[in-house]
């Protein structure tokens, strides 16, 4: 039997802690901090999860025999290293692995020694080399902070004015902290943006699912970068000739080069690809599932997601058959009106209570006299199910409808260039 502690508090948690809830051998379910939706069906404990000895106390005193890690700052905080050496189970990377997202540039570097297929990288430190840059490469250009910039350190410059401002937001406002003090500048690719995860133990992979995220606020994929705004799976752009290149190029070579490394990869592995000429070029890796891709694949995942979790941990992934549901998922992310710039909270929602059966993952949730409130940008994800992806969007916009909070926004194309690829498919 199973006591788990799970650390997060957004979507992909919940979806998470909604897939581990329903396996009979776990006993026991907290989420660290957890938000008003995990609270439902875990028990939400209030800790800094970025204080390795609190945790570690609150894993002794709760009998915690499995710590499951959602985002990717305890990763880089080296929380797997930190319990691996108490003889504790987790699931994740390590500190020198989580690299691989943690640091932009280690991954670059990493990616060219392997002969990764990725657009072609420079690394910067100061403003005069990235306009030698622009010189060479062109618009649009990519300035990406090296470190951990809450998904919001990638900006793509079209003109000298953009460009302009990026070096002030990196170099002279320091808007991303220190995780900006080098940068890696990058051509940008031109084509369909997809992502596939992959589940890793060392030494074997599974690849769950692909997907694809709305990273823009507005439709048509306008306005500024968000955390993302819906997403589906799988994204049908990911047919068998790119599945097989996506291993055979990106997957194979980099679990092989972090195993020279002396850190074989374990956990949920990201790869963000940018597909040009029907080749697959890495835009980024993550080390974590993607958030809201993770609310869209979870739920096609019949198999046990306890067993995924253990067979990366025990490196028997090899023996693990993944059985998913042959369905599309969608999920429309409904968001407080101003994201992802100031917004308020603390709105009331209504039109929960008659959803029950359908699956709502929480955000930016809290409750507040028995109610639910508003309590962050993202605020909840809608999700449905069906074979037919059209019928799977419709119902998913018909659950948005039926919530209702002040100043609630959601983007109305979620999932559209999937069915314009069918349509052009004849699928
Ligand atoms: N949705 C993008 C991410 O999780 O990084």
């Amino acid at each position: 039997m199973y006591n788990i502690l799970l650390l997060g508090s957004g979507g992909r948690e919940h979806s998470i802690a909604w897939a581990l809830s329903k396996d009979e051998r776990v006993k026991n379910l907290f989420c660290a901090p957890g938000n008003a939706g995990i609270s439902s069906i875990a028990k939400s404990v209030s800790i800094n999860i970025l204080d390795n000895d609190l945790l570690y106390d609150f894993v002794i005193k709760n009998n915690i025999n499995l710590i499951v890690v959602g985002p990717e700052q305890p990763l880089q905080n080296g929380v797997v290293n930190y319990f691996n050496d108490k003889g504790i189970k987790i699931f994740g990377p390590n500190e020198y692995a989580s690299q691989l997202e943690t640091s932009k540039l280690f991954a670059r570097y990493i990616m060219e020694e392997s002969n990764i297929p990725q657009p072609a990288f420079f690394e910067c430190s100061d403003e005069l080399e990235i306009f030698s840059l622009k010189n060479k490469l062109g618009f649009p250009l990519v300035l990406k902070a090296d470190g951990l910039a809450a998904g919001k350190g990638v900006i793509i410059c079209n003109n000298d004015d953009e460009l302009n401002e990026a070096i002030d937001d990196m170099f002279i406002n320091k808007k991303f902290g220190l995780a900006s003090a080098k940068i890696s500048v990058e051509e940008c690719l031109k084509g369909e943006e997809l992502s596939v995860f992959a589940i890793c133990d060392g030494e074997n992979y599974k690849i769950i699912n692909s997907a694809q995220d709305h990273k823009r606020i507005y439709d048509n994929d306008k306005g500024p970068n968000t955390g993302g705004m819906g997403a589906y799976s799988p994204a049908p752009q990911f047919n068998n000739k790119l599945r097989k290149k996506v291993e055979s190029n990106i997957i194979k070579p980099i679990l092989s080069a972090m195993r020279d490394k002396g850190n074989p990869y374990k956990g949920f592995l990201y790869i963000g690809i940018m597909v040009e000429n029907n080749e697959p070029y890495v835009i980024e890796f993550n080390v974590r599932l993607g958030d809201p891709e993770a609310q869209v694949l979870i739920p096609l995942v019949k198999s046990s997601f306890l067993d995924i979790i253990l067979s990366s941990i025990s490196g028997t992934l090899n023996n693990l058959e993944i059985e998913l549901d042959d369905k599309y998922a969608v999920t429309i992310v409904l968001a407080s009106d101003g994201y992802p710039e100031s917004y308020e909270k603390g709105k009331q929602i209504s039109g929960l209570n008659n959803l029950k059966t359908d699956i709502i993952f929480h955000a930016g949730t809290d409750i507040k006299n028995g109610k639910f409130i508003t309590n962050g940008g993202r605020v909840l994800n809608v999700v449905a199910l069906n074979k037919d992806l059209k019928s799977a969007i419709n119902h998913a916009y018909a659950l948005a409808d039926k919530i209702n909070f002040d100043n609630k926004y959601f983007r109305k194309d979620i999932a559209s260039k999937a069915v314009k690829y069918l349509k052009e498919q004849d699928l």
